[in-house]
């Protein structure tokens, strides 16, 4: 496999784009950023002519795939009507109204560009609600970039975060305040004990738990039993809000998101990276009464960007191609995750590698621990055979497999994906997973 032209524009790039790339992880991607030139269903194209099947998927959104004819169709004929009226219309009605038919917690919603802007929304919604002034989050979730939540998501070394049962906060970045860790409260995930006697200690300054329902920042760890039923009894006696950050799960998981899936109703949520299949849109929402601070103008949420036609025009094609049939898409698309998880599986046991893959659904993590272990949580998930992941993605790119630069390991299907595609991955494994030998 040749990279020369991406090199060459990564070489170029670097002198007038910051660091050469638009967000930081795009440049974990080693030997060094590949540089692409189009997308078509389940396969990317880069500069030189290579040829991908894709598992990255932009990070999640292309749930359709590269380019979905139904929804490069509707956004081509909202071009021509338009692309921002800095005022509403039709079709974000409608969305509004198909979101809140689909997603069991949202009685109203809002819409803005990115998650971490969403996040940032239903923090403020939460506090002024509440009146308290606490957030809790659960160490190794993203919630996005933003100072006030960009904490305990990915410290360098575990010295830093402190004892399983009792995590420091920790800054993601220089540049962010101290004073944001005044707010933040950090717990270990998928332990309803410390959440318990946290809440009986401290429920009178906490707004809100803010959590993955499956978190899929590392590993894609599922809720251990009883765990988001437990954070949602918690929480409804404490009177203290339980947020859904979605914006993975979100129409990734099912037709109804992870709140349907495992039937616990949060009291917010945001819906971001499969609402748009590609398109930056995110909805957030929750039960009417608090939504009505926004409604009312109490709560300011602004943005030039917010609800514009084209994204509408985008994410109303794209709920309407996932809602065909009850949503048989999502059995197409976990027949095939299912088919690609045994296949992979088979593989590291026949090379002697141990692999562990969990997921839920048309998405799943990939590591090289063992494969019997399940990972529960974070420092759980830092725990990786050093070195592997990385030769491995590398092995795959030659071979023309797409998958997620870091050691997160996340794969995304997508209903562009075929039968064919999984064979010709698997076939791309066998040969990545014997490198790992040499
Ligand atoms: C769970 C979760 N929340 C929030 C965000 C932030 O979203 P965005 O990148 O659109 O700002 C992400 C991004 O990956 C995410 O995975």
């Amino acid at each position: 496999m040749k990279l020369d032209k991406s090199a060459q524009l990564f070489e170029r790039a670097q002198k007038s784009l910051a660091g050469g790339v638009g967000a930081q992880v795009r440049l974990a991607s080693l030997p060094h950023p590949v540089y692409f030139d189009r997308g078509q269903g389940a396969k990317l194209y880069d500069v030189d002519g290579n040829e991908y099947i894709d598992y990255l998927l932009a990070y999640g959104p292309l749930i359709l795939g590269h380019c979905p004819r139904p929804v490069a169709d509707a956004v081509k004929a909202q071009l021509e009507r338009g692309t921002l009226f800095g005022a509403p219309h039709e079709a974000i009605v409608r969305l509004a109204e198909k979101l809140v038919e689909l997603v069991p917690c949202y009685e109203m919603v809002r819409f803005s560009n990115s998650g971490s802007e969403a996040v940032h929304a239903v923090q403020r919604l939460a506090r002024a609600f509440t009146g308290r002034p606490k957030i809790v989050k659960f160490e190794g979730h993203y919630h996005g970039w933003y100072d006030n939540i960009y904490i305990s998501h990915l410290p360098e070394a575990l010295s830093m975060i402190g004892l399983p049962h009792a995590p420091w906060p920790v800054l993601g970045s220089p540049g962010q305040p101290e004073s944001v860790l005044q707010d933040i409260i950090v717990l270990p995930w998928n332990n309803l004990e410390l959440v318990e006697r946290t809440l009986k200690d401290r429920a009178h300054e906490i707004a809100a738990i803010i959590t993955e329902p499956v978190m899929s920042n590392c590993a894609v760890i599922p809720p251990l039993a009883g765990y988001l039923e437990g954070l949602r009894r918690l929480t409804q006696e404490h009177e203290v809000l339980l947020i859904f950050d979605e914006v993975i799960t979100g129409l990734r998981i099912g037709l109804h998101s992870a709140q349907g899936h495992f039937g616990v109703i949060p009291d917010l949520s945001i819906v971001s990276k499969a609402l748009g299949a590609g398109y930056p849109i995110v909805s957030w929402g929750g039960r009417r009464e608090i939504m009505e601070l926004v409604a009312q103008r109490q709560v300011v949420h602004a943005g030039t960007f917010n609800a514009n036609p084209l994204c509408a025009a985008a994410a109303l094609a794209t709920v309407t191609e996932l809602s065909r049939d009850n949503g048989a898409v999502y059995e197409r698309m976990t027949a095939l995750a299912t088919t690609l998880k045994e296949g992979i599986a088979k593989q590291a046991r026949a090379h002697g590698i141990p692999v562990r893959l969990q997921g839920i659904g048309p998405f799943f993590g990939l590591s090289f621990r063992d494969p019997e272990v399940p990972i529960t949580n974070f420092r759980e998930a830092l725990e990786e055979y050093p070195g592997r992941y990385p030769k491995f993605r590398l092995a795959l790119l030659e071979r023309g497999v797409h998958i997620f630069p870091t050691e997160k390991g996340l794969w995304y299907l997508s209903a562009a994906h075929t039968e064919e595609d999984i064979t010709r991955t698997l076939e791309a494994v066998d040969g990545a997973l014997a490198t790992l030998k040499e």
